[in-house]
């Protein structure tokens, strides 16, 4: 899809049943992984999620994991009375046990107890899309679906979501209870997706494709040059790959500028370009950067700016892997 049409770009989307608007807030680096503990502001992380209520953006990204657990506490305390504005998603299964340790977990009494205290952080009455976070290999995901199914009749969750699922767990979880929305990593920087049959199995299924990271964890933008935080674990942050793809970041900027947008702006617009059943989550904390990346929006790509940064940015050519053991990610 080229985005040639102004009003079409800021029209809401669907994933699957679910109407949201075409950009959603991630909101996990408000509270942990970027950035150093000391320069967490939460007051400008709740502007950020005002300013994004008042910009259009409906849906809001968080987790169970991320704090742990007081992502969720910051956001339904920033949702306040807005509640219905907003498209709320939180995810469960990766947990983070009181002993600092994590395991993933899909067992059925758990899938419950993690949906009641998500709705007690969140200080809400139901979740509007609830996700797997990471698929239990020691549990069928049937058995875990069949849980999140009945979260769906007792009236405490609207839809389903699975995020960085394998095509095949895809599919038997649709099976259970149709899934409205896969989210699993995709950018100018991770395009696997394109090549190894998940994109097309979501596509098949009707299932909509909500991509993390859209920015890259921030790479794309082209405001990381020495990363040290979580992201410095990621081979893909480290040495000579990061060297290299610096070199990718530079081609991406150089089209921004030609196109009077920023690399940020055209990162997002290159996802948002995807198709109309893809709803990127952009991260940020901060209301200038949020404002920055709404106008992404704006940013119409010809099928010949499509084409540059398909030659700037090709699909496997990002040196480095995305976590340290991908083994436990895609599953
Ligand atoms: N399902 C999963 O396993 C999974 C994994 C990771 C993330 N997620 C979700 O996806 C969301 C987005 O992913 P992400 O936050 O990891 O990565 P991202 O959206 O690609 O990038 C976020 C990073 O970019 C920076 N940034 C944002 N806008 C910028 C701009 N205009 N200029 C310069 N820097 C900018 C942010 O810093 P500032 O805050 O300083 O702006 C932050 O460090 C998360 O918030 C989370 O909700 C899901």
């Amino acid at each position: 899809m080229t985005t040639t049409d102004p009003t079409a770009q800021r029209a809401p989307r669907r994933l699957r049943d679910l109407s949201v608007s075409p950009l959603g807030l991630g909101c996990m680096g408000m509270s942990e992984f970027y950035g150093s503990a000391d320069a967490r502001d939460d007051e400008e992380s709740v502007r950020t999620v005002h300013r994004a209520l008042d910009l259009g953006i409906t849906l809001l990204d968080t987790a169970d994991m991320y704090g742990p657990f007081t992502n969720e506490r910051l956001v339904g305390r920033a949702i306040g009375s807005r509640r219905e504005e907003v498209v709320l998603a939180t995810k469960f299964g990766n947990e983070r046990r009181g002993d600092g340790t994590r395991r993933v977990n899909g067992r059925p009494e758990y899938v419950r107890a993690a949906c009641d205290a998500s709705l007690e952080r969140l200080g809400v009455d139901h979740i509007d899309l609830y996700y797997q976070h990471r698929v239990d290999t020691t549990v069928p995901v049937e058995e875990t679906w069949g849980a999140m199914s009945e979260l769906v009749t007792a009236g405490k969750v609207r839809f389903l979501g699975i995020s960085e699922a394998a095509p095949e767990t895809v599919r038997r979880a649709d099976a259970v209870h149709p899934v409205t929305a896969l989210q699993t990593e995709w950018s100018l920087w991770t395009r696997d997706v394109e090549s190894d049959g998940v994109l097309d199995t979501v596509r098949e299924l009707g299932i909509g494709f909500v991509p993390y990271a859209p920015l890259g964890r921030g790479f794309l933008t082209g405001a990381i040059t020495s990363p040290d935080d979580f992201r410095r674990n990621n081979p893909r942050f480290q040495g000579e790959a990061f060297a290299e793809n610096l070199r990718m970041v530079d081609r991406v900027r150089a089209i921004a500028d030609e196109k009077g947008c920023t690399p940020a702006q055209l990162a997002l617009a290159w996802v948002l370009a995807q198709g109309p059943d893809v709803v990127p989550i952009p991260g940020t904390t901060k209301v200038s950067r949020l404002e920055e990346n709404v106008g992404a929006l704006d940013v119409h790509l010809t099928a010949d700016d499509l084409a540059r940064l398909d030659e700037a940015a090709p699909a496997g050519a990002t040196a480095g892997e995305r976590y340290p053991d991908m083994s436990s990610v895609r599953r």
